[in-house]
């Protein structure tokens, strides 16, 4: 029998659309070709509903992915919007949608394709085989911290605050997914922050060794400073399993494990919210990279990154493990057919556009199937 998910998508700004086209055909192969049913929904969200409702997200919307299965989003941003006061602009959407649904943990995993060894800007032996977690706070720190603000002095300047602020209880809960993500993969998690200069860095490494003592023991833990770590990410990146870290090291921390697999346009992830008395929880998917205006419109996004995190969609909202594996086939053997977009373009291969991407995914979907 099919079961009917939910799924909420929202495609956002700048190549958002186009990447998503590509993921709607695969979807809609899901449909058709295997047991899982989708009802989709589709909305608006960053610059597209601010030019429609006058706001980057509108409570509809909210409600909408409150109440989903799982929401899977491209991108917000763009030039057009820059001069936007902040409460309005694109961005402003995804992080309201993190804040709101409540999804504390995001996994930036960062995985080097063997075919595109060549695409990184390190050398093929410190990239080869590549596969770590990042595990990324996301609903705290000085993104959400109070106070927060811009005001003018007396003498006339301005002066701005942000907060960084964790509590015991936000970072236990997300030591806690690191753990567990660890056991099913290399057993390791290695802690960053700075807790040389940082309170909120000192309880971070006293609540992460606190949990490791009383319920992971067997999972090997070390610590390292922020700054620290991202010279080991270039030097070494193969020495990491899983590293869990603050929402502003970790977004710093992630683009940097991402370009070591030569792309941004190949990264997805997966932002989780805490399991509740249903054992449901509230998630949304979307690929590390951002709304790329330089090439909007040019039919030459690299639609893999959104894939791959529909892909963790299936894997992470409704535990089917070998749809998302075959989605991670089929890009495995499209990419090794020498198959690339511009961004991951090395020479002798073949470069191809966004929709022939998503063609020859499908291809490949269709052989794997078969
Ligand atoms: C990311 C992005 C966002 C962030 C922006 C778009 C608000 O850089 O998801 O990494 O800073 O979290
Ligand atoms: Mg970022």
């Amino acid at each position: 029998m099919k079961t009917n998910k939910k799924m909420l998508v929202l495609a956002g700004d700048g190549i958002g659309p186009e990447v998503m086209g590509q993921v709607r055909r695969v979807v809609d192969w899901f449909d058709r070709r295997r047991a899982v049913k989708f009802d989709i929904q589709e909305s608006l969200v960053g610059g597209a509903s601010y030019d429609k409702h006058g706001t980057p997200l509108t409570d509809k919307t909210l409600a909408d992915a409150l109440s989903a299965d799982a929401v899977l989003f491209g991108a917000v941003g763009g030039p057009q919007y820059d001069a936007l006061p902040f409460d309005k602009r694109p961005e402003r959407a995804i992080l309201a949608l993190r804040k709101e649904m409540g999804l504390f943990a995001n996994l930036r995993p960062a995985m080097v394709f063997d075919a595109l060894v060549d695409a990184s800007s390190l050398k093929p032996e410190v990239v080869r085989g590549l596969n770590i977690m990042i595990l990324r706070e996301l609903t705290g720190g000085v993104y959400f911290g109070e106070p927060r603000g811009m005001e003018k002095l007396p003498d006339g300047q301005r002066r701005a605050v942000d907060t960084q602020v964790y509590t015991t209880g936000e970072i236990q809960r997300i030591a806690r997914v690191a753990f567990e993500l660890a056991k099913k993969r290399g057993n390791k998690v290695c802690s960053v922050e700075k807790s040389n200069v940082m309170w909120t860095g000192q309880l971070w490494r006293d609540e992460v060794t606190k949990l490791h003592g009383a319920e992971f023991p067997k999972v090997e833990l070390s610590h390292m400073y922020a700054d620290n770590c991202a010279m080991q990410l270039v030097r070494n990146p193969k020495q990491f399993d899983v590293i869990v870290t603050d929402n502003l090291f970790g977004d710093l921390l992630s683009d940097c494990a991402a370009m070591l697999t030569g792309s941004l346009g190949m990264l997805p992830s997966a932002s989780l919210g805490a399991v509740d008395q249903q054992g449901r929880r509230r998630a949304l998917y979307e690929p590390v990279h951002g709304s790329a205006p330089d090439i909007v419109g040019k039919n030459m996004a690299n639609p893999i990154a959104e894939l791959l995190s529909f892909a963790m969609l299936l894997r992470y909202s409704f535990d089917l493990q070998d749809d998302a594996r075959l989605i991670e086939n089929a890009v495995e053997k499209v990419l090794a057919s020498g198959m690339r977009t511009a961004d991951i373009m090395s020479p002798g291969a073949a470069k191809v556009s966004t929709v022939v991407m998503g063609d020859a995914i499908l291809r490949e979907l269709d052989k794997q199937a078969a």
